[in-house]
């Protein structure tokens, strides 16, 4: 495809020049948690600029060209029209907010590991390699392109200690046009010698480079963003995490990092700082890293107190399933947190988690609410996730965690278009891929849905679009 490739100076733009568009079909996004909302036989207006200027209900081809087009003044030899097909429809693009890209050649390597021996063993090595550009560019390359095939249009970052390499992860998303988050990892402790910031000094000076690139690359931060990412409380000294908090304080950028993931991890954050708080997110809290734009991965193991004080600092949290069941951390209470108030999203958590599909966390998450809900004494039926919830999760509940839902996770006028064409596989139709989601033609919507959450991946992502720029195309 002409607009996907490496960098180049011409492609520095966040945005190339792009037509308006007409979108016409089926669309379906999340009303609220617990509901969908199905258009059907409608169009969606997209200006140049990748925003949705309107939203029209029965309008098909000829009607959008004799109606719409007049209303927005809209030369139609200037508008690409883009019809989604029988079986198809458009869904707003998931939104992972957490993934390591650094870490993608070890999908599906962890063995019977667990978190502490997992980092020693198949990740610190890993993340150093990639301080070779050459390998780094070809393990981002190939993360985009895979995260973005699977329908992700935004996602959060962690990349390695390295300040080139780092950088040229926000060049690849900006070429690519993957809306992101891109973080530095930052660590001075608990990672081997060859893998470490000598001092906070550094480590805060390094950030501040990777900061400064991002928005030399993208001033308005339209397409990405920096975020300040101390890696987890035991691989970062107390001085780094003041530095790092006061540094949120002053940017007022997002912050970044992993919270009670697993039972040793907590007892050894427990043992290194002693003086700061009670808890693991007490000591977060302690240093300012608890902030409204924090998103916080894992949260598996919170405690009722830990949780309460997430939600008096508004602190985000991703919900890595895949994640936490690979490397055995344990089940995340997702209706607890949201009970709570917390806002949650999901993470693929790469490559903790063993794959780059949201859609593969989002029916995770919904076997490990019905584990969480089988084990008896503890919960109730209310636990379990439904479809619609989970797919809120991958969307709407993203953009929160991302500080982005006025702009992304759902269809409306206002919004940008980061979407998805999904199409399923109608049996009785000659054409078309062979469906790993076969539809028989008597299914409701609702349950042409769940068989896409249950069965579906990347087979079945026709398109996908940020900003109303063509990102992906299935040949
Ligand atoms: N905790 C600290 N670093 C990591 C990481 O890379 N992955 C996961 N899952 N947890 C972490
Ligand atoms: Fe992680």
């Amino acid at each position: 495809m002409g607009d996907i490739g490496f960098p180049t100076a011409a492609m520095s733009e966040t945005r190339p020049p792009a037509k308006n568009k007409i979108f016409l079909g089926t669309f379906v996004h999340s009303k609220t948690l617990s509901e969908l909302e199905y258009l059907h036989n409608a169009a969606v207006a997209v200006d140049s600029l990748g925003t949705i200027v309107a939203i029209s209900p029965d309008t098909d081809i000829a009607k959008a060209k004799s109606t719409l087009l007049p209303q927005l003044n809209w030369p139609s030899d200037d508008t690409d029209m883009v019809v989604a097909k029988a079986g198809q429809f458009f869904f707003p693009g998931f939104i992972d907010t957490h993934l390591h890209a650094s870490q993608y050649p070890n999908v599906g390597l962890f063995g019977n590991s667990t978190l502490l021996d997992w980092l020693n063993t198949y990740t610190f090595p890993l993340e150093a390699s990639l301080s070779s550009l050459a390998k780094a560019q070809k393990v981002y390359s190939r993360v985009i392109r895979k995260t973005l095939s699977h329908g992700t249009t935004t996602a959060a970052y962690y990349a390695t200690i390295d300040v080139p390499a780092t950088n040229l992860l926000a060049d690849l998303c900006l070429s690519s046009g993957q809306r992101a988050l891109i973080g530095r990892v930052c660590m001075d402790q608990l990672g081997p010698s060859y893998y470490l910031d000598e001092s906070p000094a550094e480590s805060l000076a390094k950030t501040k480079q990777c900061i400064d690139h991002v928005l030399s690359k993208d001033p308005k931060m339209e397409l990405i963003t920096p975020i300040i990412t101390p890696r987890f409380a035991p691989a970062c000294s107390a001085p780094l995490m003041k530095e790092l908090g006061q540094l949120a304080k002053e940017t007022d950028l997002p912050v970044q990092t992993h919270i009670s993931e697993n039972k040793n991890e907590i007892a050894l954050v427990a043992s290194l700082f002693p003086d700061a708080g009670d808890s693991y997110a007490e000591v977060y809290d302690t240093f300012g890293l608890l902030t409204p734009r924090t998103i916080l991965a894992h949260a598996v193991h919170l405690t009722e107190k830990e949780a309460d004080l997430v939600t008096e600092r508004k602190s985000k949290v991703s919900h890595c399933p895949c994640s936490n069941s690979a490397i055995t951390s344990g089940a995340a209470r997702v209706r607890w947190l949201l009970d709570k108030g917390i806002e949650v999203g999901l993470g693929t958590d790469m490559s903790g988690g063993y794959s780059p599909s949201v859609l593969e966390a989002a029916r995770h998450a919904v076997l490990v609410s019905r584990h969480i809900c089988m084990d008896e004494g503890k919960s109730e039926e209310r636990d379990k996730l439904s479809v619609e919830e989970v797919l809120y999760l991958a969307t709407r509940g993203g953009a929160k965690v991302v500080g982005m839902e006025d702009k992304i996770g759902g269809l409306e006028v206002g919004m940008e278009w980061d979407a998805q064409l999904v199409g399923l596989h109608e049996v009785d139709e000659e054409e078309g891929e062979e469906g790993n989601v076969d539809v028989f033609g008597w299914e409701s919507w609702e349950e042409k849905i769940a068989k896409w959450v249950y069965n579906g991946d990347d087979r079945n992502t026709k398109k996908v679009w940020v900003r109303g720029r063509l990102v992906h195309e299935r040949k």
